[in-house]
């Protein structure tokens, strides 16, 4: 069906759009890719100490998979999922930086908030909860992102969202490969730490 197509590639768009990268660009500090794990993520941006530019990372990676969903949604509930799943396909493999993406949590907080809202409240919830007790980012948004798709079944939130959800769950959990091994080895950064600047 080419309009679910446009709707991807609709969402695509959007979530392709860094702004982890463009906002640390601006700030002049350097590229966030040489910085803490790599990522362009809002916790990576944290790294170089500037929470302002952190807190706008994860609003801005979050509202581009909100807004994503809530556009597309205007031709119908499906259109707004797949239009979500673009935006974190999106930003996860953007184009522009030769499909080397963030790891898809701001997004697909963004995207839960405007699929299903009491998502996004047990999603916060649990990942304050789980940041507080440990102060791993990657441990906190892991054990949110696993929780999703049984709320999801469990509250009725079946078909298409059910699998949507399942699939950036599964992605979100592959583009943090790096991050699992490093919690089992015991090396993952905390919150808060700071990262040495790149030489
Ligand atoms: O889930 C948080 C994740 O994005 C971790 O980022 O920079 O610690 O790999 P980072």
């Amino acid at each position: 069906d080419i309009t679910l197509v446009a709707a991807l590639a609709f969402g695509y768009l959007l979530g392709s759009i860094p702004f982890g990268l463009l906002l640390t660009r601006a700030a002049g500090l350097g590229d966030i890719r040489a910085i803490g794990s790599g990522n362009i993520g809002a916790t990576n941006v944290l790294r170089t100490g500037n929470k302002k530019l952190a807190a706008a990372t994860l609003l801005l990676d979050g509202l581009k998979g909100t807004a994503a969903v809530l556009i597309a949604q205007r031709w119908g509930m499906d259109f707004g999922l797949v239009a979500g799943l673009g935006a974190f396909l999106g930003h996860v493999f953007p184009v522009w930086l030769r499909f080397q993406g963030g790891k898809g949590v701001a997004t697909f907080i963004g995207i839960l908030l405007a699929v299903y809202w009491p998502a996004f409240l047990a999603f916060a919830l649990i990942w304050v909860v789980m940041a507080y007790a440990f102060r791993f980012s990657s441990l906190a948004a892991l054990s949110a992102s696993l929780s999703m798709p049984a709320l999801f079944f469990a509250t009725g939130q079946r078909g298409l969202a059910l699998s949507a959800v399942v699939a950036m769950v599964f992605l979100l959990f592959a583009k943090h490969h790096q991050n699992i091994a490093k919690l089992i080895a015991g090396t993952e950064s905390r919150i808060g730490e700071k990262s040495a600047p790149p030489p």
